[in-house]
């Protein structure tokens, strides 16, 4: 990676750092384009078992696509720039591993959509976010409209983005939006006490859990529980799933290996 995007790996966790602090680590192009790698490199990489997503600095997380690169694009050739946008953030929904926004700042726009495309999200105290694109001409237009409502109800994801409106972290928890607030000192223990959880769960289980959720909410029930069932399979005939079930005959935590 280059340094727009740095990638640090520690026991077995991926932290991937959007590395424009200056810019408050906007989506340009460029970025999208690794983001989109990177999430199909650290998905085919069996040494990673979580991936974590945080900005650089301490005021954004991320503030959306990247205004100024935007402002000199002709709309009739705006198109590689909005693909390559939901390109990254689609990449980064299909991640088939737990992932975390870790927000240590803003989050606006398509900046909110990646956090929105990540399984979970634990921000600072001060972060305020938003889907402010009416506000600016356009409308969410990598994944805000459809992933939003789903997440936390068509009512709350209508005043977001109809109003354009900014909320803080108290409301952003109240609303379901994040699943933790925590001070900006405490962010990287809070979600290491996350990883920490996820690392002593099956990765395989996760991973298929993660697909039953992800690929049975827009499915009728009937699909979905054939879909919950395609992916406990994979669980049944794994070696952790024989694992799991020695450590709790021999009153151990299980040692799980993937496999
Ligand atoms: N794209 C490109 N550059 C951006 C940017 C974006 N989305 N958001 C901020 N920046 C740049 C600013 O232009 C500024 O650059 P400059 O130093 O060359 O003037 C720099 O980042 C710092 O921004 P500033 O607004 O001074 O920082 P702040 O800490 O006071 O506020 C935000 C941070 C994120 C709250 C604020 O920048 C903001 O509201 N940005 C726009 C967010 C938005 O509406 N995104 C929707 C995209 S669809």
């Amino acid at each position: 990676m280059s340094e727009l995007i740095t990638v640090e790996r520690a026991d077995g966790a991926a932290w991937v750092t959007l590395n424009r602090a200056d810019a408050r680590n906007a989506l340009s192009r460029a970025v999208n384009l690794e983001l989109t790698a990177l999430a199909r490199e650290l998905g085919d990489d069996a040494a990673v078992r979580a991936v974590v997503l945080t900005g650089a600095g301490d005021q954004a997380f991320c503030a959306g696509a990247d205004l100024k690169e935007r402002k000199g694009v002709p709309a009739a050739q705006a198109r590689p720039y909005i693909d390559a946008i939901s390109g990254a953030i689609d990449a980064w929904a299909r991640l088939p591993k737990p992932t975390i926004a870790a927000m240590n700042g803003a989050a606006y726009g398509g900046g909110l959509e990646l956090a929105l495309a990540c399984d979970f999200r634990v921000c600072v105290t001060g972060a305020e976010m938003g889907l402010t694109e009416v506000r600016l001409g356009i409308m969410p237009g990598a994944g805000g409209t459809q992933r939003l409502p789903r997440l936390i109800g068509v009512a709350a994801a209508k005043e977001l983005i109809l109003l354009g409106r900014r909320v803080d972290a108290a409301r952003a928890l109240a609303i379901g939006l994040v699943h933790a607030v925590v001070p900006a000192g405490g962010l990287r223990a809070a979600v290491d006490g996350m990883l920490a959880e996820l690392a002593a769960c099956a990765p395989k289980s996760v991973a298929m859990a993660k697909a039953a959720i992800d690929r049975g909410i827009d499915v009728g029930i009937d699909e979905g529980l054939r879909i919950e069932r395609q992916c406990y399979d994979v669980t049944l005939f794994s070696e952790d799933r024989d694992e799991g079930l020695r450590a709790f005959a021999e009153k151990r935590p299980p040692r799980f290996t993937g496999r």
